[in-house]
């Protein structure tokens, strides 16, 4: 046999690294397999490169989950000041961009190199390239994992492998496998954080905005976020699509507030009593891009000088800017979605430990399991709160 541990965590990315370094810790013997060629892959291209790695205000209502409560144990447990201490300890300069959004001032490195250095102090034994065979559970307690380094066996596993979300980068939906093979129920999976497509006809309205950024409210139902809106050469994309993308479901209609801290309405007024000989495009492009202005302008056919327009008229091009209905066609899909929504469903799961509630030694942790944060350094806050509470039991 190629070894027996007490732990063997599937998965070498944040959720499972951190898991394995708080195993380790406890003395437990514990080894990390990845099909992979290094750890924290996805780490290494997060934040542009810089790694957003939490958010000092996440909380419980920063999560979609079947369960919306399901994550407060863990997130209390293991806070965003607990990652930082541990980012302090090894002397990671980081600096917060907004809305409490945490990066590293150099690199994502930084963090897959204090991961990897925990790691290697726990007594962790890494083991990349090493591709996943057969799980059997072995009389008795524990697991036997077959793979293409000789079987393994251990007497807790936990599956760490993440979601759908890019295949390129390794993304392989196993962990749903390994919970099918186990009976567990899962929650629909699809994808999130994601851009958001256009049909044709409206693709091609909207072909001269590309490229244009802006301050943005889009709502869907009660759920909005404020953040920017950017428009691409296939629909729409920025923060706030993002973030609403993954609340969005195929059929409903968003609704898109431009420079939503802005009263166009009044705004427009005020333009026309300092000058009535301006156009109304020209009004609307001392708020909004060129470009957007015209598209609104051209959109309400607002001919003819601001002095023309009765506010009637003005109120209708600011509707037009701040209660625009857009009805998205899709989305980009795991190809470019930054995580899986859905997955393996809490309520097979104990809160405080992960571990599965009728399978002693079994957990999941990290992005496989129904619990998906907002964009912003939610998502690595919840893969180092499940893994750090896993870590604490397996
Ligand atoms: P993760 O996907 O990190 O790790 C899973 C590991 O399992 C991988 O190493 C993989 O190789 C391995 N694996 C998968 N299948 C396997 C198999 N069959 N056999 C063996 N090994 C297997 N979040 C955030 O909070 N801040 C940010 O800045 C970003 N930025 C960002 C950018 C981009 C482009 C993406 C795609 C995602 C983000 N995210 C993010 C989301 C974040 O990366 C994600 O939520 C976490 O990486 C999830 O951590 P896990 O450990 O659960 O899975």
């Amino acid at each position: 046999m190629a070894g027996r541990y007490d732990v063997i965590v599937l998965g070498a990315g944040a959720a499972g690294m951190m898991c394995a370094i708080g195993a380790g810790q406890r003395g437990r013997s514990v080894a990390v397999l990845d099909h992979a060629a290094a750890p924290g892959e996805k780490i290494r291209i997060s934040g542009g490169g810089r790694c957003n790695f939490t958010n000092i205000h996440a909380g419980p209502r920063n999560f979609l989950s079947a369960n919306p409560h399901f994550a407060k144990s863990a997130l209390a447990r293991f806070t965003p000041k607990d990652f930082l201490a541990m980012v302090g300890g090894h002397g990671i300069a980081w600096h917060e961009k907004t809305l409490g959004q945490l990066f590293c001032d150099n690199s994502a490195k930084d963090i897959i190199r204090m991961l990897t250095d925990e790691m290697r102090s726990a007594g962790v034994d890494l083991r990349l390239r090493t591709e996943i065979g057969a799980i059997d559970p072995v009389a008795g307690g524990g697991y036997r994992i077959a793979t293409s380094g000789g079987v393994v066996e251990a007497t807790s596993l936990v599956i760490a492998t993440g979601g759908k979300s890019i295949p390129k980068m390794g993304a392989t939906g196993f962990a749903y496998r390994v919970a099918e093979q186990f009976g567990l129920p899962l929650v629909e999976t699809r994808p999130g954080l994601v851009p958001l497509t256009l049909d044709p006809q409206l693709l091609q309205r909207l072909a001269p905005l590309a490229g244009i950024a802006a301050p943005a409210e889009i709502r869907h139902g009660k759920t909005a976020f404020r953040e920017a809106l950017l428009f691409t050469h296939r629909g729409l994309s920025g923060p706030a699509i993002l973030q609403i993308s993954s609340y969005w479901r195929e059929g409903d209609e968003i609704t898109v507030a431009i420079e939503p801290d802005i009263d166009i309405f009044i705004t427009l007024k005020t333009a026309r009593q300092a000058n009535g000989r301006q156009s109304a495009q020209t009004a609307l492009a001392e708020i909004l891009p060129k470009r957007l202005a015209q598209h609104f302008a051209e959109g309400e056919s607002m001919s003819g000088n601001m002095a023309d327009q009765p506010d009637r008229r003005l109120q209708q091009l600011a509707a037009a800017v701040q209660a625009w209905p857009i009805k998205p066609s899709g989305s980009e899909g795991y190809r470019t979605a930054e995580v899986t929504l859905g997955g393996v469903d809490t309520a097979c799961l104990d809160s405080k430990t992960m571990q599965v509630k009728t399978i002693p030694g079994l957990f999941f942790i990290g992005e496989c399991v129904d619990v998906t944060g907002w964009l912003g350094g939610y998502n690595f806050q919840w893969a180092w709160a499940s893994g750090y509470v896993a870590g604490e039991a397996a």
